[in-house]
């Protein structure tokens, strides 16, 4: 599910479920995307190919999260950093965390994908912390920059071909939709005065490029938690033309307006999306809190049935010591967490901070990957101790 609003690219005949012909007098196809059952948000597609022309399927890889065994309860540090560069955008991705609603990783395209790729598990969110390129997808061609968060629907066919430079992403595939929050939306879906973006920041597809050649093309579909391929015989991308609400679409970090106050603002305010169990929020540069006695700096907190991930992009993290950009941390449910030493003090009497920070708070405990082991900073769980 991605927004609640309507959009129309392309070809599309007046009514829906009437006939569309080619030039040739044959028979463009129609193709209803419904999420939820049909009673979901959905977008009507109409193809040059039949969309069910399967040469092929095989199972290219199954068991891709294998997590570790329970080890002790205490805060983590990843240098996501360290993480091994290259590959597409999909081959190259390390996956850290993860639970049956989501997992997260990482990933530093360098190559075009070599095949189309849909993830029919759920909704996919990329972060784009550097780089710039393009997306096609079976809606439009969208083109992405550092900062944006990219939204991909469930079931949506696309390639990501990064331009010539790095690019990372932080990657978030879930098992249901991502949605604004419910509270910043009236009852037909439209943004309230206070939410924090409105659908003016919100970039869909660009242009609908589409393609009508024969002949056999890869789309490998994650699935059931395995990545599959099917081979069609005609290019995947042959939509003349869609309306509907569902599409991808990009929001940039940039445009999330901060919501400050005269004393500490609960971390709900700096909520940006939702999905089943978990949200994501943006920490952006804003002003400090103007109560003189004001303290900026968080509290500490006990976030006894949520655990809490940060993906650090940008700027000095004011309550946090030893972390970089590209950092991620985990602080699980069942201990409080909070400021390292001296940040509360530090914070006083602040005027504005620049972090630039991605959190996602899940309400169902994480589990780490095996591999996130490699990039691990076993240092961070005693780091409150003051010298
Ligand atoms: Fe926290």
């Amino acid at each position: 599910m991605a927004v609640t609003y309507y959009k129309q690219m392309g070809k599309i005949p007046r009514k829906r479920h009437i006939v569309m012909r080619k030039e040739d007098g044959t028979l463009y196809r129609e193709q209803v995307m419904g999420t939820k059952g049909f009673s979901g948000i959905q977008s009507i597609l109409y193809h040059d190919h039949p969309p069910t022309e399967i040469v092929t399927s095989s199972l290219l890889q199954e068991n891709f999260f294998e997590y570790e065994e329970q080890s002790p309860l205490r805060p983590r540090h990843f240098n996501t950093n360290k993480v091994k560069k290259g590959q597409d955008a999909l081959s190259g991705r390390e996956y850290l965390l993860g639970n049956d609603d989501l997992v997260i990783g990482v990933v530093y395209p360098s190559n075009p994908m070599e095949f189309y790729y849909r993830n029919s598990d759920g909704d996919e969110v990329l972060f784009v912390h550097y780089g710039t390129g393009k997306i096609e997808t079976m809606f439009g061609t969208l083109t992405y920059g550092k900062g944006d968060y990219i939204i991909i629907p469930v079931g949506t066919i696309y390639k990501v071909i990064p331009d010539d430079g790095e690019t990372k992403f932080l990657v978030i595939e879930t098992t249901s939709w991502i949605t604004s929050p419910r509270r910043y939306r009236n009852e037909f879906g439209q943004l309230l005065e206070h939410s924090p973006f409105c659908e003016r920041d919100i970039r869909g597809p660009e242009e609908l490029v589409y393609f009508t050649e024969k002949g056999e093309y890869e789309v490998r579909t994650k699935a059931r938690g395995a990545l599959h391929s099917h081979i069609y015989n005609h290019h995947p991308l042959d939509v003349v033309g869609w309306d509907g609400y569902l599409y991808p679409y990009i929001f940039n970090i940039g445009d999330f307006e901060p919501i400050t106050g005269r004393i500490h603002q609960p971390p709900p305010v700096h909520q940006n999306f939702e999905g089943h169990n978990f949200v994501i929020c943006s920490f952006v540069p804003r002003l400090f809190d103007y109560h003189p006695e004001a303290i900026p700096a968080p509290y500490y907190h006990s976030n006894v049935d949520s655990d809490e991930v940060l993906y650090y992009v940008e700027g000095n993290f004011m309550s946090r010591k030893g972390i970089n950009e590209g950092s991620i941390t985990l602080h699980p449910s069942g201990i409080p967490h909070g400021p390292h030493p001296g940040t509360i003090e530090a914070s006083i009497g602040k005027k504005e901070t620049l972090e630039l920070a991605v959190m996602i708070d899940t309400f169902r405990p994480l589990q780490v990957m095996k591999t996130a082991r490699d990039i691990e900073d076993d240092r961070y769980e005693s780091s409150w101790i003051e010298d």
